[in-house]
């Protein structure tokens, strides 16, 4: 196993999105990527379910000689990120969090937020909205159910059906940005925007990408000898 490496961990496959622009950042660092595809999806869990799940992948992390933990997933940043960092004082942790900021800030009128019913439902989501929004901006939430899993076990028939029911029940309100508040969902950008056609998305791995190199620079923790390797573990395999 890797020696001091960058942990990342995500309910499967969505976080990988967020490590391929941590890799164009970070290329000199090695990472073990935890796919926790056994408990896919995270977005219908309770808060005390994740806890527990979360804290088993930290401790995996940290026993695997992690240096920093990403958790490459809204749901469980909105939802358990401040209980990690209770628990685990001597750990840093990098957050996933929808990209209202960034859409607010480029100045889309209409703002689709897409996301898992738990980070809507979060109480960080609304401090989001309420710290970033303009009074000429709209926000939409859209609790976007079963898509995260349709698009883990590639269910192309459930991703599309999804995608067009929330189409038809926001085709009038003039959408001009949707942000994609689940690193599983920019897998599907192409889906989106075949409905949603004049749209910008957001997403946040860049911004996850620039925290984790600021963080790494301002604790000495830069690596300029790895290669980019990725360990790639999954869950149902261990
Ligand atoms: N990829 C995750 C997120 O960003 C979790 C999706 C899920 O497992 O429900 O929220």
């Amino acid at each position: 196993m890797n020696k001091k490496c960058i942990g990342i961990f995500d309910s499967g496959i969505g976080g990988l999105t967020v490590l391929e622009e941590i890799k164009r950042l970070l290329p000199n660092e090695n990472y073990i990527y935890y796919a926790d595809s056994k408990n896919n999806p995270y977005g219908e869990k309770s808060d005390e379910e994740l806890k527990i799940i979360c804290s088993n992948i930290v401790d995996y992390l940290i026993n695997n000689e992690c240096k920093i933990i990403v958790i490459a997933c809204n749901t469980a940043t909105t939802r358990c990120i401040k209980y990690l960092r209770e628990k685990y004082k001597n750990i840093i942790f990098i957050g996933t969090e929808p990209a209202i900021k960034v859409a607010c800030d480029k100045d889309a009128k209409n703002i689709l937020v897409m996301a898992t019913q738990a980070t809507v439902e979060s109480k960080r989501t609304e401090e989001l909205i309420i710290n970033n929004k303009n009074d000429k901006q709209n926000i939409y939430l859209v609790a976007c159910e079963g898509l995260a899993h349709a698009i883990e076990i590639d269910d192309r028939d459930k991703i599309n059906n999804i995608i067009s029911n929330i189409y038809e029940k926001y085709k009038d309100y003039d959408i001009d940005g949707i942000v994609l508040g689940c690193t599983h969902y920019p897998l599907i950008k192409d889906e989106i925007v075949r409905y949603f056609k004049d749209v910008k998305l957001f997403d946040s791995s860049l911004g996850v990408a620039k925290e984790l190199k600021r963080q790494l620079e301002l604790n000495n923790l830069i690596n300029d000898n790895g290669k980019g390797d990725v360990t790639l573990i999954n869950s149902k395999e261990l």
